[in-house]
């Protein structure tokens, strides 16, 4: 068996042609035009870099955007003070604070700050916990991601078994959640491994979906999976590659060349979970728009 190739790029267009619809409309319908402010601290290049790629898709589906940028050394106040600010300003339907933040700000309060209705991230303790009674304003953006791939190219969760690798609260613990619950696209039997797993081998070859967010190259081999299994791989790891003018090149967290030799279907890295990610924060923040303009 030689599996189907789930190709994030492809859903994330998909979605994004919708996303661009739906904005369009809600201009036209109600003279709504949905709007996320990013908050950035630092010039850290990684955080540059994707608020840069969070900006070309706003632009991209049509939603208004600004960025604040303050220095490194800026004050924890100063940052609250510009979200409760945020928070009360009609014109923002979505706030993104980048993390990581310098260690004088605590993330913590950062995001406590933050108004749940307008955070798009769902990182906020509100979203945490209604993502896990099932009806959360905003669901995190990578784990709807993994949801999207997953019911977009006809491998529905329903009924299956998901063993879920890696129990992060950003990706691991979220993705458990929306898997678990009694709806469409999760009603999943789920099982989450970690590394007080023992014999995690033989709990992943169980898996019918496998979802691996280790964070380690390549660290699931295709011995621990079984044939036919659906595999979401959201590990980004950079191992080094004289091939390449950078020296490195980008695996996930599971061996792609052998295990496509016996998954029905398999994310590749890059170009599966990564597209999804900022996408599914352009529906967070049109969603967003949507309820408050409803
Ligand atoms: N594409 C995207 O948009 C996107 C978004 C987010 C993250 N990522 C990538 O996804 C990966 C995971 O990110 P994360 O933030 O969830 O990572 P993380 O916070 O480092 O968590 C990794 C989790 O994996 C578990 N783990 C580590 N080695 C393991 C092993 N051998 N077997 C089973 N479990 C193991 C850890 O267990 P313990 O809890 O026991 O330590 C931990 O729970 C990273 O490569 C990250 O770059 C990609």
């Amino acid at each position: 068996m030689t599996a189907e190739i789930i190709s994030g790029t492809q859903v994330a267009a998909e979605i994004r042609a919708e996303l661009k619809e739906k904005t369009a409309k809600l201009k036209a319908d109600k003279g709504v035009v949905p709007g996320l402010v990013i908050l950035r601290v630092g010039e850290d290049p990684a955080s540059v870099s994707y608020v840069k790629g969070k900006e070309k898709a706003c632009d991209e589906v049509g939603i208004y955007q600004e960025t604040i940028v303050y220095p490194d050394d800026v004050d924890e106040k100063t940052v609250l003070d510009k979200l409760v600010e945020l928070n009360n300003d009609p014109k923002y339907h979505g706030i993104l604070v980048q993390l990581p933040l310098p260690k004088h700000i605590s993330e913590d309060k950062v995001i406590d700050i933050i108004d749940p209705r307008k955070d798009v991230d769902g990182f906020h303790p509100v979203n945490v916990g209604k993502l896990l009674i099932g009806n959360p304003y905003f669901m995190p953006c990578t784990p709807a991601g993994i949801q999207q791939l997953l019911v977009r190219s006809g491998n529905d969760p329903a009924g299956k078994h998901v063993v879920i690798c890696g129990r992060s609260n950003i990706v691991g613990k979220p993705i458990l959640a929306i898997m678990l619950q009694k709806k469409d696209g999760a009603n999943a039997t789920v099982t989450m491994v970690h590394t007080g797993t023992k014999d995690t081998a033989s709990v992943t070859r169980q898996a019918d979906i496998l979802i691996a967010a280790v964070g380690r190259p390549k660290v699931i081999t295709a011995d621990m999976v079984k044939e036919g299994v659906v595999v979401i791989d959201v590990g980004v790891n950079r191992v080094p590659d004289d091939t390449k003018k950078s020296g490195f090149r980008l695996v996930g967290d599971t061996d792609f060349e052998a295990i496509k030799e016996k998954a029905k279907a398999i994310t590749p890295v890059p170009g599966g979970v990564g597209p999804m990610t900022i996408t599914m924060l352009m529906w967070n923040t049109v969603n967003a728009a949507e309820s408050a303009s409803a």
